[in-house]
């Protein structure tokens, strides 16, 4: 199998930093993969800087017509709910993800790429990421739990050997903004329902409330994801950047149907206290598969 890009396991990061990206007006394809493949961050094991690539998935088929798994698209159009719940698509061409101990190496790793990208490609949205009380989300809640284990991880996440785009992943990334005064005016009982989890400890509620999101997304229905969510935001405007990774498209996009209620008109109680702003999905090519494009001269 190919090499995954080893920041998408790299846990317990405590700064974070996505950029998405376009193709500058009559740049090509392969000049931009060339540039990210040429990127090159002044890694050290101590202070190192973690960043993770990918593409449009019809860019990256367009430049290796098998290098990904045959049906995956873009998040081309906004998914919409049967009451008019709107998920909107904002599909960018590059994701670069950076990820480290503290900010000041993310900042200066994102501004080098920025540079060494700025012909071929423009910075379309920003997101800095930071945790908060180690594994919760703006929600108050643990989010994770379910999450496969480091051991499991790769199984999940990693296009299997044998199959096109073998050791890359399928990378779902939605801004979700919290409507955090309505959220908090709810009692725990409240939001435990909606969650369909308790909040000091994340204990599954069993049965689990038909509209709640862990039985909206449960992964004994749609298959595992692995996920690497993490708060973003200031005072005003905060939420959920949610990070999947998966080696097939179809949970991700399934989880995305049953949350708005597509298939049965059941709608995820937690989009009436957060809805997402951005959406796109993102093939991270294998350390080979993206090195093929790297000019002779990088090593
Ligand atoms: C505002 C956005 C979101 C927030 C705050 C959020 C938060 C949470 C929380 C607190 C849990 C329970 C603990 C856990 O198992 O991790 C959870 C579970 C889960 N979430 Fe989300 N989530 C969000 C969006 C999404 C989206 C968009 C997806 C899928 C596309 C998703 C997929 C899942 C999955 C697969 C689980 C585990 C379900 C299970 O098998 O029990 N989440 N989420």
């Amino acid at each position: 199998m190919g090499t995954p890009q080893p920041g998408i396991f790299a846990v317990g990061t405590y700064s974070q930093l996505y950029l998405e990206l376009d193709l500058a007006p009559g740049s090509k394809p392969g000049a931009l993969a060339r540039a990210v493949a040429d990127l090159r961050e002044p890694r050290t094991t101590m202070a190192g800087v973690n960043l993770v690539t990918g593409f449009r998935p019809e860019l990256w088929r367009g430049l290796l017509p098998n290098g990904l798994p045959a049906t995956t698209t873009g998040f081309n159009r906004d998914l919409v709910g049967p009451d008019g719940y709107r998920m909107p698509g904002t599909q960018h061409d590059l994701v670069l993800w950076f990820s480290g101990s503290s900010f000041d190496g993310v900042f200066d790793e994102a501004r080098l790429s920025v540079r060494g990208l700025a012909s071929v490609a423009k910075v379309a949205d920003e997101t800095p990421g930071w945790p908060y009380h180690h594994d919760r989300d703006l929600t108050g809640f643990i989010d994770g739990t379910e999450n496969p284990t480091l051991i499991e991880a790769p199984s999940v996440a990693l296009v299997p050997d044998g199959q096109p785009g073998a050791g890359g992943s399928i990378l779902l990334l939605q801004r979700w903004v919290h409507a955090s005064d309505a959220w908090e005016a709810l009692p725990v009982a409240e939001q435990e329902k909606v969650i369909g989890r308790t909040k000091p400890d994340s204990i599954e509620f069993d049965p689990k409330p038909s509209d709640s999101h862990a039985a909206r997304t449960d992964q004994d229905v749609f298959g595992k994801v692995f996920r690497r969510n993490i708060p973003y935001g200031d005072v005003h405007d905060h939420g959920t950047m949610f990070v999947g990774f998966c080696a097939e498209q179809q949970p991700l996009a399934r989880m995305l149907d049953s949350m708005a209620g597509i298939p049965d008109g059941v709608r995820d109680a937690l989009t009436r206290y957060s809805r997402p702003l951005t959406g796109s999905y993102y093939f991270v090519p294998s350390v080979e598969a993206l090195r093929q494009f790297a000019s002779p001269s990088a090593d």
